[in-house]
């Protein structure tokens, strides 16, 4: 590969698949701003973990490879509705070459911890 985008996809809540262009070294909340997703309420709080609504679920292989979320992250997760073993904030997860082809999962519901 010469370039440094990767082919990813995610399932919103409704189930619906969207394909998306990645830049290596975006976050997910970028990815999804950059490819004009609009899922609803997602990434409200811009990235500054504070608000929850950009949890995704992550495959299991997916999820190993990846470093240790920070403190703040684990915290934020914490109050995330619908919480699993490979849920990781959007805002949070920077992609990778080895992302290629990897599907996101947003949980169907969300929680916006600023409580607004
Ligand atoms: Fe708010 Fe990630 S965008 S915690």
């Amino acid at each position: 590969l010469k370039n440094n985008k990767v082919n990813i996809k995610f399932v919103d809540r409704y189930g619906k698949l969207h394909e998306a262009k990645a830049t290596v070294g975006d976050t997910l909340l970028d990815v999804v701003i950059d490819n004009d997703l609009n899922f609803e309420s997602y990434g409200v709080c811009e990235g500054t973990i504070s608000c929850s609504t950009c949890h995704v679920i992550l495959d299991q292989a997916t999820f190993d490879k990846l470093e240790e979320p920070l403190m703040d992250e684990y915290d934020m997760l914490d109050l995330a509705c619908g919480l699993t073993d490979t849920s990781r904030l959007g805002c949070q997860v920077h992609v990778t070459r080895e992302m290629e082809g990897v599907t996101f999962t947003l949980p169907i519901e969300i929680t916006d911890a600023r409580g607004v």
